[in-house]
């Protein structure tokens, strides 16, 4: 059994099933919350499961680094990585595989473009963009794949937008973004090892971003890559891996898991219409709902770090150079935090959700997440008086940020818009 449920943990698929997920998760928080997990072709690991386990391993940045093994790969694909890079773990130097000073200085490049005060100038833009979706499902004209003709695209032309680059490129964009986050997926087409598709998308992304940057930093505008473009790090300018990393870790990280999070969010309310209704009623009660969804939903399925020196977490011996898995979707659930932590309401309070991760590593664009969520919601719940579901909703299978790919519902729609 302890071998199976080790196999499970690093099977894509597994998290495509969310009732199994649950099951497995569920019982490792009661009977053995920090798992020790064996897995076959995967490095083994342990998997922190309860919420302040989470976010104490979080909490001590200079014991559990990210540096070594920021996510889950197999040992045949860690290896292909080695060999491309000549011995480093990944193609990307993103502030997610960063420590210490380093991050920190990574980090503060655009931390203040993603503050609630600078996303301010963006709220116009955000709102236009969710209308135009919404545009686009009125077209439709009641029955649509909301994956299809919504949620895959919204965050990714907030993306553009706040890169400055045009609509047109966004074909290019989507396949590159998919085949890095969900290269397991039986979607992404492909006739090359799927090991391999994380790196050639890499590159295609690198040529992408490299020549944007070069125009930045003769020409800069009002936009987050001009910041990154001509940023400087320690008195000196940014190196252009470190600046085309953090290009790829915004367009990958900002997108996915938005786009997941506004599908999902509303397959939970289809499924709970009291709570859409509610919702519906009392507009006031949407920051709490959005937490609630981020809760349920939970896209990104884990981050890895690993020991620096031997340490304990909650009486489990950790060695040095052990990997550790943060379960965020399981943190997510814990019966010791949250009251009936299976039950979907959007009144949950408190709501100490984990989604976005905690501490130095926390997600740096939280609160554009939360904007763009409110602002689509706002525009569905406006101008779309009845959702339900259109036939049996289909997920991703993979194991870093995963949800929904297909989410057939029927709809209509009361006001036209000119
Ligand atoms: C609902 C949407 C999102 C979710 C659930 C989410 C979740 C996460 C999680 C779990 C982490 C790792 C945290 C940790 O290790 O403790 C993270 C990091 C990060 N996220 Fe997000 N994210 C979302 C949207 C975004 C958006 C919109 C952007 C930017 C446009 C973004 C940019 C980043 C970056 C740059 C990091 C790395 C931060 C660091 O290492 O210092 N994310 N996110």
């Amino acid at each position: 059994m302890q071998a199976k449920i080790d196999d499970l943990i690093c099977t894509p698929a597994t998290y495509a099933d969310s009732a199994l997920y649950h099951r497995i998760f569920n019982s490792l928080r009661r009977d053995d919350p920090v798992h020790w997990v064996e897995p076959q072709d995967y490095r083994p690991f342990w998997l922190i499961t309860k919420l302040e386990d989470i976010r104490e391993v979080e909490r001590q940045n200079d014991i559990f680094l990210n540096a070594g093994r920021p996510t889950l790969r197999s040992r045949t694909e860690e290896e292909k990585i080695r060999a491309v890079t000549g011995g480093k773990p990944d193609v990307f130097e993103t502030i997610l595989h960063m420590d210490g000073m380093d991050h920190r200085a990574h980090r503060a490049v655009a931390q203040s473009w993603f503050m609630p005060a600078n996303l301010k100038k963006l709220e116009g833009a955000i709102a236009q963009v969710a209308r135009e979706f919404v545009d686009r499902l009125e077209r439709q004209g009641g029955t649509a794949d909301f994956c299809e003709v919504v949620a895959a695209r919204y965050p990714l032309r907030i993306i553009m937008t706040i890169f400055g680059v045009p609509p047109e490129d966004e074909d290019q964009m989507l396949y590159y973004s998919k085949m890095i986050t969900a290269p397991t997926d039986d979607d992404v087409e492909t006739t090359e090892p799927r090991n391999e598709l994380r790196i050639r998308a890499a590159q295609g992304l690198f040529d992408y971003f490299r020549k944007l940057l070069a125009d930045r930093r003769a020409n800069p505008r009002d936009d987050l890559s001009s910041v990154i473009a001509n940023a400087e790090v320690d008195g000196k300018p940014i190196s252009e891996l470190a600046a085309l990393s953090y290009c790829v870790t915004i367009a990958t990280a900002g997108h996915d898991t938005t786009s997941m999070t506004s599908s999902g969010g509303l397959l939970a309310l289809v499924q709970h219409p009291e709570q859409m209704a509610r919702l519906r009623a009392d507009r006031s009660l949407m920051p709490g709902a959005i937490d609630e969804i981020l809760r349920f939903v939970s896209p990104v399925k884990h981050m890895m770090r690993e020991a620096k020196v031997d340490a304990i977490v909650r009486g489990k011996q950790i060695r040095a150079g052990d990997s550790l898995m943060l379960c965020f979707p399981s943190g997510n659930r814990d019966e010791d935090v949250f009251d009936n932590p299976h039950e979907f309401r959007i009144d949950r309070s408190p709501n100490r959700q984990i989604a976005f991760g905690s501490g130095v590593h926390s997600c740096l664009g939280l609160h554009l997440a939360k904007m763009e969520i409110r602002a689509l919601y706002a525009e569905l719940l406006d101008r779309v008086d009845r959702f339900e579901l259109d036939g049996t909703p289909g997920f991703y299978k993979g194991f870093v940020v995963q949800g929904l790919k297909h989410l057939p519902i029927r709809y209509s729609m009361s006001k036209v818009t000119a």
